[in-house]
């Protein structure tokens, strides 16, 4: 097992990463006096939810078993959390437990934030993109129909449990886009990562648990450094969204419903690369390697050809972290060097898009 910690001073808190992680001796430790609700979903609970109840012993609990989907993230479901909690008699010393991907992981984290202003929670995240993304951090929250996580609040886990072997049931797409998260960190801030990551694509791809721990561990030494640095993103912690802005265009323009988030970043990945390059800021190979190294991963790197240059970037226009007319990019000077741009507007990036023909 690895043991990670995420410097926050009193709000510091370990990642464990390994096999075998559901037990007593991995989750007692990081429970408060008081009850325990876990909260999974109806996908993740038939697998998971018993080992975790039995790792609990004769700790007081309760379970709460939530329909699956992004579209139950919202203020209704997070409301039943709540009122489950209430009617169990849960006092301030209790402890939510999030079983499941991000979803689960964003939204109990939320009721963890709320309840009684604030309590225990530990995060157990089952999906790839929960373990090297979601659970780390403190972000927490659920969507409105105006649009995604914007209700939420920063509340850090008491722990954060992965447990490797959980991603053996993981589907094959899902477990893809997790890696476009993976091949981020390589990008903006890890250049021996990531060539790591071209020379160990094929072990990953088997789901070989020693890569998969390693990836994992350094996924999360990543974004715990930019977290730690830049807690509630002021500054630096705005170069995890590489590929973002490009992606987010993209699941807006498809209805949310083509792409996976990670696979919609993986493109927006191709797009941040080609356009450094593009505006003389970056040189090759940096746009052939980032393809090269999302392709043989499994995940797409074109734009979809059906959504025209001017609506994606009409879409990145919206995004709500730009200022006036200039989009907020993240771009590369190289692998590992990502760096916040605010030069470009939208004919600019309309321009690029026309011209890029992946
Ligand atoms: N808080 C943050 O910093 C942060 C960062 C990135 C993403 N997010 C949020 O995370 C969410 C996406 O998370 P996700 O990709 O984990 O999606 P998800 O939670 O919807 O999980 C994806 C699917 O996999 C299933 N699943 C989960 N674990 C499984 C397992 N071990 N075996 C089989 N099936 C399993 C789920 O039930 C679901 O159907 C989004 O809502 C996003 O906003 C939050
Ligand atoms: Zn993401």
């Amino acid at each position: 097992m690895q043991r990670l910690v995420i410097p926050l001073d009193e709000r510091s808190y370990p990642i464990l990463i390994g096999p075998r992680l559901i037990t007593p001796e991995h989750i007692l430790p990081y429970l408060g006096k008081g009850p325990v609700l876990v909260v999974s979903n109806e996908t993740v609970a038939p697998l998971y939810l018993q080992a975790v109840l039995a790792a609990l012993e004769d700790h007081p609990h309760s379970q709460l078993v939530l329909p699956d989907g992004e579209q139950w993230k919202t203020l209704a479901t997070w409301e039943r959390i709540l009122q489950h909690l209430a009617e169990m008699g849960a006092t301030r010393d209790c402890t939510l437990i999030a079983l499941g991907g991000g979803v689960i992981g964003d939204m109990t984290g939320f009721a963890a934030a709320a309840y009684m202003r604030g309590v225990r929670f530990v995060q157990i995240p089952t999906t790839l993109l929960a373990q090297v993304d979601a659970s780390v951090g403190g972000k927490t929250g659920v969507n409105l129909p105006a649009g995604k996580n914007l209700v939420g609040a920063f509340h850090q886990p008491a722990a954060v449990l992965i447990d490797t072997d959980t991603l053996n049931t993981l589907p094959q797409r899902e477990f893809l886009a997790g890696l476009a998260e993976v091949v981020k960190y390589g990008l903006i801030r890890d250049a021996e990562f990531f060539s790591w990551l071209e020379t160990n694509q094929d072990r990953l791809l088997q789901r070989e648990a020693d890569a998969l721990a390693f990836a994992i561990h350094r996924s999360c030494a990543n974004k715990a450094e930019v977290v730690a640095a830049d807690e509630r993103e002021q500054g630096n912690r705005a170069l995890l969204n590489l590929g973002h802005t490009f992606g987010h265009a993209i699941e807006t323009a498809t209805g949310y419903t083509r792409y996976l988030h990670g696979e919609a970043v993986a493109i927006g990945m191709c797009l941040a690369a080609a356009f450094s390059e593009y505006a003389g800021l970056a040189r090759p190979p940096l746009f052939t390697r980032t393809r090269d190294l999302l392709q043989g991963l499994g995940l797409p790197t074109t734009p979809p050809e059906d959504v025209p240059a001017a609506t994606l970037a009409a879409h990145m226009r919206l995004d709500k972290k730009n200022l006036q007319d200039r989009l907020r990019l993240i771009l590369l000077r190289e692998i590992g060097d990502a760096f916040i741009d605010d030069h470009y507007n939208e004919s600019q990036i309309i321009e690029f898009l026309q011209g890029h023909a992946g």
